[in-house]
Formats: C-alpha cells, structure tokens, sequence
C-alpha cells in the first residue's frame, strides 16, 4: 500500500505516490513557470492561489496514474519546512484533510532532506552515513553533513542570495526569461567562460562553509549598466553569451570549492547532492571531477528529481520507519535554514 506524498514549497503543485520499497507508482508536477514568468521571479500570492486551484486535481491525477484508489492509501506525507508560508499551508491543510478523512497517519517531511533523498531513490541504496549533502536550489544553497536520511546537521549556507536566485537574476539582467538557470546554461553554451573574471566570494574562504552569491550578481550587473551610467549597455548576442558562461563559471566554481572543502573538513567519502540547480549540465561535470579528485563519490539524481517534485517525499517511509508521525497540531516551518543577511566586506573597504 504507497504513500501519498504532497510538495507545494514554492512554485511546484506536486503529488506522488510511492510504494514502502520506494517504488515511484507515479509523480505529477504541476509547474506555475508561466505564473510567474512575467514578474522574473516567483510572486508568493500568485503561487498560493494556484496551489488552491491545483493541488486536489494533481493528487486525483497522482492516484489515477498509480491505478490506486484513495481507499487505498496508506498514509499521507507533506513537506512542511522550508519555503513560502502560503504555499506550504496549502499542501499541510490538503494532507491534513486527506489524511484524518482516511483514518491514515500524518507525516511532515523536509524539503531540503527530500532533496537528498532523490539520490536513494536515483540510485536505489542506501547511503553511506556520515555523508556530505548540497542542496543547490532557488531557495537554498547549504550543506550539510548526514547522519541518516532524516538527520541533516548544517555546516553551512549562504549568507545572501542562493546560487538558483543569482541565476534566475542574471537571467533577468540578460533578458532572458524565468525560470533563469536553464536558459543561462543554454546561452553560456556559445560564450567564453574566461571572457570576464568574476568574483568568487567566500570560495577561497578556508575557514567557513558559507557562500556568498550577491556580489557575482552585482558583478554581471555592472558590466551590463556601469555604476554612474544613464542607461545601461546595449549588448551584442557574444557579449550576452560570454557574460553568461563567465557567470555561470564562477557559480559553479564558487559551489565546488565549498563541497571539496566540507570533503576535507569532515573527511567524508559520499556526497548527495540535490535541488534545481544541479541539473546544470556545468555542475554536474565540476562535481564529478571533484569526485575523482577526491576519491569520493558524488551521486547525482537524474534532473527530474533535482528539480522540485513530491517523488522526494518517499522520504516520509523512513519517518514511519523511525514512528516519527504527526498529529493535526502539525505546522510549517518555513524560514527553518535562513541565516540572518550578513555583509561582506571587500580587501577595498567596501561592503556588500
Ligand atoms: O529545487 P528547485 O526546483 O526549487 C526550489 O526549491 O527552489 O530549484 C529551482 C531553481 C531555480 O532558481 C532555477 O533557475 C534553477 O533551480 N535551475 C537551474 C537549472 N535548472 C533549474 N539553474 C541552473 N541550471 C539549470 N539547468
Ligand atoms: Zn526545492
């Protein structure tokens, strides 16, 4: 008998079932990409009102697909933390009606964990604990080290933008639409990585695990409108594509510095890795010869479970495997991993 698993942290309307052996019965991901493309980013009430209008015709396609009836589900799993509070109601409040008008358990689930867990799904084993975790995405970019799939202790984050929202703004600087980090990845095919050294904050920083990624964004910004200029610069279509793959080299730089240093610091052999933005072709081959570097294996899911899907929350059995159930009181946590802004200062004196 599967689980139900429901996912509306952010801008996804999503809805799995999944067997007790992790078997994907089926996954259904509804994206808001047009809601929200307008606006180059994701508005939290658009995404909210369509969760409303979404979430209960994507559970009835999840369990059509899986040729299940809703009788027959086992229990009903949601992630709760973190994310848009708006959206993160509304797939707690589904789950909840679901779940008590069945007579099945509850469980709430970490997005972040979720992520990871697409490796055991991708891969069909279980981990070997400790390990190392990156969640790459539009909300995060952290790591941490794991100590099974539902203990995650934090080693680091970022301390301003998340690696997916610096794409998602330089894809807007650049003209491009939303979401920004498949279309920079398909721009920066055609420009030179080395045309503009961007900066890698942090990255050379040996002593923390933190990342930094407003600067890189301030950075594009002001080959494409320098400081002090009325307008900003009309750009020819290889000038648009070396800023892409510059930025898109020093993002990537900047993530795998931090995974090789979190290798050495906790001497950890296998990273898990996770979230939208490593289905970025670029990352994915600097991660893996990071691998070979270190003799470590980093294990990649397919790019449909890097992006945001309910498939993920197959994580929930190992919940009900540990009788970690909720009850109704359930809530959402959704600034659970948000470190406080921090500011860095530059050898120049100035701050970000
Ligand atoms: O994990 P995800 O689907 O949602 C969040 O939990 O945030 O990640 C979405 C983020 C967006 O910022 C999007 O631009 C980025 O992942 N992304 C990519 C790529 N595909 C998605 N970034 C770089 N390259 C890609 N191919
Ligand atoms: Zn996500």
């Amino acid at each position: 008998m599967p689980l139900l698993a429901i996912e509306t942290t952010c801008d996804e309307t999503a809805a799995a079932l999944i067997s007790p052996e992790r078997q994907i019965l089926s996954s259904v991901v509804a994206s808001q990409d047009e809601l929200h493309a307008r606006w180059r980013g994701v508005v939290p009430e658009i995404a909210s009102r369509a969760h409303v209008e979404r979430i209960i015709p994507i559970i009835d396609q999840a369990t059509n697909e899986a040729g299940i009836q809703q009788s027959q589900i086992k229990a009903v799993a949601v992630a709760i933390r973190p994310g848009l509070i708006g959206s993160l109601l509304i797939g707690l409040s589904a789950a909840k009606a679901i779940a008590s008008s069945l007579h099945v358990p509850l469980i709430g689930y970490d997005h972040l964990a979720a992520h990871l867990y697409a490796c055991r799904l991708a891969f069909g084993e279980e981990l070997k604990y400790p390990a190392i975790g990156l969640v790459a995405s539009g909300g995060h970019t952290s790591l941490f080290q794991l100590h099974s799939p539902i203990a995650l202790q934090a080693l680091g984050g970022t301390i301003d933008d998340a690696v997916g929202e610096a794409f998602d703004k330089v894809a807007s600087l650049l003209g491009l639409g939303y979401p920004g980090g498949p279309q920079i990845e398909k721009l920066a095919q055609t420009g030179n990585p080395r045309s503009h050294r961007f900066p890698r904050p942090l990255a050379n920083d040996s002593s923390r695990l933190d990342f930094s990624f407003s600067g890189l964004k301030t950075a594009v910004r002001y080959q494409i409108w320098p400081p002090g200029d009325q307008h900003a610069r009309t750009l020819t279509d290889e000038e648009r594509a070396d800023l892409a793959a510059s930025f898109q080299q020093a993002a990537v730089e900047s993530v795998v510095a931090k995974v090789g240093l979190a290798i050495q610091k906790t001497g950890c052999r296998v990273v898990a890795v996770g979230g939208g933005v490593t289905a970025n072709k670029a990352l994915r081959s600097a991660l893996e010869e990071l691998g070979k570097r270190h003799r470590a294996t980093i294990l990649i899911p397919p790019t449909n479970l890097c992006t945001d899907n309910a498939a993920m929350g197959a994580i929930a059995w190992e919940h009900i495997d540990r009788n970690d159930i909720a009850d109704l009181e359930l809530d959402v946590r959704p600034n659970i991993y948000r470190k406080k802004k921090q500011r860095v200062r530059h050898r120049d004196g100035s701050h970000q």
